[in-house]
C-alpha cells in the first residue's frame, strides 16, 4: 500500500513541485494551500506524514501541528520553516515535529527526511505491538520475563492480587520490586485506589512516624499544620514500604499494630483513625536472618511474610536477557527518537558473559546508553559500557558458573560454544580455511557450513572488533 502524505503550503510553486516528486517517488499525495482545509482532510483520512510550511495564512503551522497531534498523534509531522527561522523550527519539534527542512531544499533532501520518517512511524507501530504480544505473552503490562522463575512471580502475582494480603517482596536492587508492587496494586480491586510509596531507609524514629501516620498541629516543634501520613493517604489503595529491615524496632510495634488492628493515631493525637489498606513491604535484606539477629520482630515478620515473593537476580535467568534487551531497545529508540531496532550477536553475546550486580535496572541503563552511543540500526559491542565490555572475550570457553543457575539451554549454550571456538579458530589463522579445519580437526566442508551458519564473515569479524 501506498503511503499516505499531505503537503500544506501557501507557495503554489513549492506546493506543486514538492506533490509532482513525491507522486514519482511512489507515494499517494493531497496538496493544499491552508491548514483549514487540511484539518478536514484529516478528519476524514489517515495520512501517515504531513508535510507542511509552518507560515500560513491564518492558521499557522504550530497551531495547525498542535491540532493535527490531538486529531491524528500518529501522523507524523515535517516542518518547512523559511531560512532564518530556524527558532520556530525548534518550537515545532518541542511540539512534537518529527523533522524540518529549511527552505531554500533540494527536493532530494525532504525525501530523505520523509522516508526516515516514516521508518520511524513503522517502529513505533511494532513498538506497541510488541508491548500488546509481551503483555498477553508475559504477563504484568511493563513487567517481562518468560524464565520460570519469573512465570512463577507473575503466578504469584495473578493469584495474590486480589487477594489484600500482605506482601513481602524480596530481591537484590534493580529485581524490580517496586514494579512488582505496582504490578499487584493495578491488578487488583484498589486499582482506581492510591498506590503510596514510602522508603523507609535511613529515617529517623520522629520522621519515620509521622511519615507513616502523620502528625497532629504542635506536636512537636515544627509541626505548624495538621498532617497526614501515607498510611491515611493510602486509605481505599494500597502502601508500599520499601527497605522495611531498616525501621527501628520501637516504630516494628508500631507497624505491628496498625497490621493487626487496622487503626493508628496521628503523632500526638488522641482520635483512633481507622483504615482500610493493602500494605505491600520490599526488603533486599534477608528478614528471617535479621529475626534470628534480633534485629526484627518476628511477630512482625509472620505478619509480613504471609506472602513472599522472591525476585530471582538477572544472573539466575540469563534466559530473560534477550528479551528484555529488546524490549528496552524498543523503549528508548522510540524515546530518543532513533530508528534502532536490534542487537548483533556479538552484543548479545556480551550481555549474557555480564553477572549484573545491578539486575534489571542496570541492563537498562546500558541499553539506553548503547542507544545514545550506536550509529546504525543495530546495536554493536562497542556501544555498550565499557565495564560490560571488559568481559567480552574470556579466555576460557565457558564462563557460566553452574552453582547459580537453575537451569540451561543445552543447544543454545553448544552453540554458543561453537561459535566461539570458531572465532577463536578464525582469529589465530587469520581466516585462513585450510588452516582453521585443520586446528578444528574438521572437513573444509563442514567449516565453511559452519561459518555461513554463525554468520562469521571478514567484514562482521571486523565490524564488530571481534578478533
Ligand atoms: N521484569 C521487568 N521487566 C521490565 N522492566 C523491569 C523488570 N523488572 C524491573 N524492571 C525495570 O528495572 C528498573 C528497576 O526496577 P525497580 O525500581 O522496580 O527495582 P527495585 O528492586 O525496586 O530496585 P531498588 O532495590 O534499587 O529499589 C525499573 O526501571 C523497572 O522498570
Ligand atoms: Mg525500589
Amino acid at each position: 500500500m501506498k503511503s499516505k502524505i499531505l503537503v500544506v503550503d501557501d507557495e503554489k510553486l513549492m506546493r506543486v513541485s514538492l506533490e509532482d516528486k513525491l507522486i514519482k517517488e511512489g507515494y499517494a499525495v493531497t496538496s493544499l494551500s491552508n491548514a483549514m482545509e487540511g484539518l478536514r482532510e484529516l478528519q476524514s483520512t489517515n495520512f501517515d506524514v504531513v508535510i507542511t510550511d509552518l507560515r500560513l495564512p491564518r492558521i499557522d503551522g504550530i497551531e495547525f501541528l498542535r491540532q493535527i497531534k490531538k486529531l491524528s498523534p500518529d501522523t507524523v509531522v515535517i516542518i518547512m520553516t523559511a531560512y532564518g527561522s530556524i527558532e520556530n523550527a525548534v518550537v515545532a519539534m518541542k511540539e512534537g515535529a518529527y523533522d524540518y527542512a529549511t527552505k531554500p531544499f533540494p527536493l532530494e533532501e525532504l525525501t530523505i527526511k520523509l522516508k526516515k520518517a516514516l521508518k520511524h512511524k513503522a517502529v513505533i507501530a511494532e513498538n506497541i505491538l510488541l508491548k500488546r504480544q509481551v503483555i498477553s505473552q508475559y504477563g504484568y503490562d511493563n513487567m517481562i520475563g518468560k524464565s520460570d522463575a519469573m512465570k512463577r512471580v507473575f503466578e504469584i502475582i495473578n493469584t495474590v492480587s486480589d487477594r489484600d494480603t500482605t506482601v513481602l517482596i524480596q530481591g537484590e536492587s534493580g529485581t524490580g520490586k517496586e514494579l512488582t508492587a505496582g504490578a499487584i496494586h493495578y491488578n487488583s480491586n484498589r486499582r482506581n485506589g492510591p498506590f503510596v510509596k514510602l522508603s523507609c531507609a535511613a529515617l529517623n524514629k520522629e520522621i519515620l512516624e509521622s511519615e507513616l501516620f502523620g502528625h497532629e498541629k504542635g506536636s512537636f516543634t515544627g509541626a505548624i499544620k495538621m498532617r497526614r501520613g501515607r498510611f491515611e493517604l493510602a486509605d481505599g489503595g494500597t502502601i508500599f514500604l520499601d527497605d522495611v529491615d531498616d525501621i527501628s524496632l520501637e516504630m516494628q510495634v508500631k507497624l505491628l499494630r496498625v497490621l493487626q488492628e487496622r487503626e493508628f493515631e496521628r503523632v500526638g493525637g488522641e482520635e483512633t483513625i481507622p483504615i482500610n489498606v493493602r500494605v505491600i513491604c520490599a526488603t533486599k535484606k534477608d528478614l528471617k536472618k535479621l529475626v534470628q539477629e534480633g534485629r526484627f520482630r518476628e511477630d512482625l515478620y509472620y505478619r509480613l511474610h504471609v506472602v513472599t515473593i522472591h525476585l530471582p537476580p538477572l544472573r539466575e535467568r540469563k534466559e530473560d536477557i534477550p528479551l528484555l534487551a529488546n524490549y528496552f531497545i524498543k523503549k528508548y529508540a522510540l524515546l530518543q527518537r532513533v530508528t534502532i531496532n536490534s542487537i548483533s550477536q556479538e552484543a548479545l553475546h556480551v550481555l549474557l558473559l555480564y553477572n549484573w550486580p545491578g539486575n534489571i535496572r542496570e541492563l537498562e541503563n546500558a541499553i539506553e546508553h548503547a542507544i545514545a552511543f550506536c550509529t546504525s540500526d543495530m546495536i554493536m559491542p562497542k556501544d555498550l559500557p565499557e565495564n560490560l565490555r571488559e568481559k567480552e572475550t574470556p579466555s576460557g570457553l565457558f564462563s557460566i558458573e553452574l552453582s547459580t543457575i537453575d537451569s540451561l539451554d543445552l543447544q543454545d549454550t553448544l552453540s554458543d560454544a561453537e561459535r566461539k571456538l570458531l572465532l577463536w579458530a578464525y582469529q589465530k589463522t587469520q581466516g585462513n580455511q585450510v588452516r582453521m579445519s585443520e586446528i578444528l580437526k574438521i572437513p573444509r566442508t563442514t567449516l565453511q557450513n559452519k561459518l555461513v551458519k554463525y554468520n562469521i564473515t571478514k567484514t562482521n569479524i571486523s565490524v564488530t572488533g571481534q578478533t
